[in-house]
């Protein structure tokens, strides 16, 4: 079956193009125009200008996602598009947009939880089966999150981040530091550069809740650390707020910090694949991406958990895309009733974007 889907639940407007069957998912297209720059002057994502973006680039983005697959609406079988969670005027562009295309081409329309497309970004890459069931470390710029698969399209979420999500405290670090924005690939340079220079970090960062017996996060403390560590710094040093800090100091930090953030993900997947015994373990969100987090679920399912697979998105499918929201469509389309799947076709009518849902109750 063939599936277009769009993304704009953040900062990147994306459409892409998929030919799904059972044995395999051909992304004949996955078009994805970055807005980070815009937002990047601001220091994080302003909502209305990401909206205001959405809606210029929607329709080249879409002819692109279209031309580049080399295909033409009559072959669409299903439109797919992020309904939430995100920012409501960045999602509203692409809804209005999906809605618009299902109802002119008389196509059904699908909406898919943001999360639930980072997770099905395995499928997109996978080289072997992903046998259930899976434990999923979903870590995001809004989301950081532990959650068991039985099966398809069904989750149980074990644990999660009680204040900041992981990315966010890249992007928090990273403004302390006068780093750029997104954060997650300037923090994971510094400290690689630290790594490539020093053999031993004597910098630690305390790691929150490690001790708390759930399987919960929290990463606020970990960046308040920070930004006391740097106020300190400054008044040892007589540096005032707007002089820049030393180049060797930044990257020591940055490692500290990613390494304690490292560490304490990594931990705690651990125990909940020794608790929940799953067979799979599968890493999502844009923070897979990072390089430190990838090496040490590896490290860690080598060493201590030899009969489980680790799954990691492919680098273009860590970040936000729309390819992997077209996979999760192909995937619930595929685990429906005849009649929610029927109900598809009048979805241009009453789908609707949220600010917040959980991914438990996702239908
Ligand atoms: O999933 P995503 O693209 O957007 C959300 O759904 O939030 O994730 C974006 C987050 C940002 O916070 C960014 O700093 C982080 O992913 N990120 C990384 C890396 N690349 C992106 N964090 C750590 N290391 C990276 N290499
Ligand atoms: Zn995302």
């Amino acid at each position: 079956m063939r599936i277009l889907a769009i993304e704009t639940s953040c900062d990147e407007t994306a459409a892409s193009i998929i030919t799904a069957t059972d044995d395999r998912i051909i992304v004949q297209s996955n078009v994805i125009s970055s807005q980070v720059k815009l937002h990047a002057q601001w220091g994080g994502v302003v909502p209305n200008l990401a909206a205001r973006e959405h809606t210029k680039n929607i329709i080249p983005v879409l002819t692109e996602a279209l031309t580049t697959a080399d295909t033409t609406r009559d072959t669409i079988d299903l439109i797919a598009v992020t309904q939430c969670p995100g920012l409501i005027p960045a999602l509203l562009s692409g809804v209005s947009a999906a809605k618009t295309l299902a109802y002119a081409w008389h196509k059904p329309l699908i909406g898919i939880h943001h999360i639930e497309g980072h997770i099905y970004a395995n499928w997109l890459s996978a080289d072997r089966m992903i046998i259930f069931p899976a434990l999923a470390l979903v870590v995001s710029g809004g989301h950081t999150q532990l959650i068991l698969m039985s099966h398809h399209c069904h989750y149980v979420i074990i644990g999660e981040t009680q204040d900041d999500a992981v990315g966010e405290a890249f992007d928090k670090v990273a403004r302390i530091l006068g780093l750029g924005y997104p954060g997650g690939p300037i923090i994971s340079a510094r400290a690689q550069k630290y790594a490539d220079t020093c053999k031993e970090n004597p910098l630690t960062l305390p790691q929150p809740m490690r001790s708390s017996g759930d399987f919960n996060f929290s990463f606020s403390g970990l960046k308040t650390a920070v930004l006391y560590l740097v106020k300190e710094y400054r008044k040892k040093n007589h540096l005032q707020e707007k002089d820049a800090l030393p180049e060797d100091f930044i990257d020591q930090v940055a490692h500290a910090f990613q390494s304690a953030t490292v560490d304490i993900l990594t931990f705690k997947t651990l125990r909940a694949a020794k608790k929940y015994a799953p067979r799979s373990i599968l890493l999502a969100g844009g923070v897979s991406a990072n390089t430190q987090l990838r090496l040490s679920l590896g490290d860690m399912i080598a060493t201590d958990l030899s009969d489980k697979e680790l799954f990691v998105p492919a680098l273009p499918y860590c970040l936000d895309n729309a390819a992997m929201i077209a996979t999760a469509a192909y995937y619930r389309h595929q685990h429906m009733s005849k009649e929610v799947r029927e109900s598809l076709t009048l979805q241009w009518k009453t789908l609707q974007a949220y600010a917040h849902h959980p991914l438990e109750n996702v239908k």
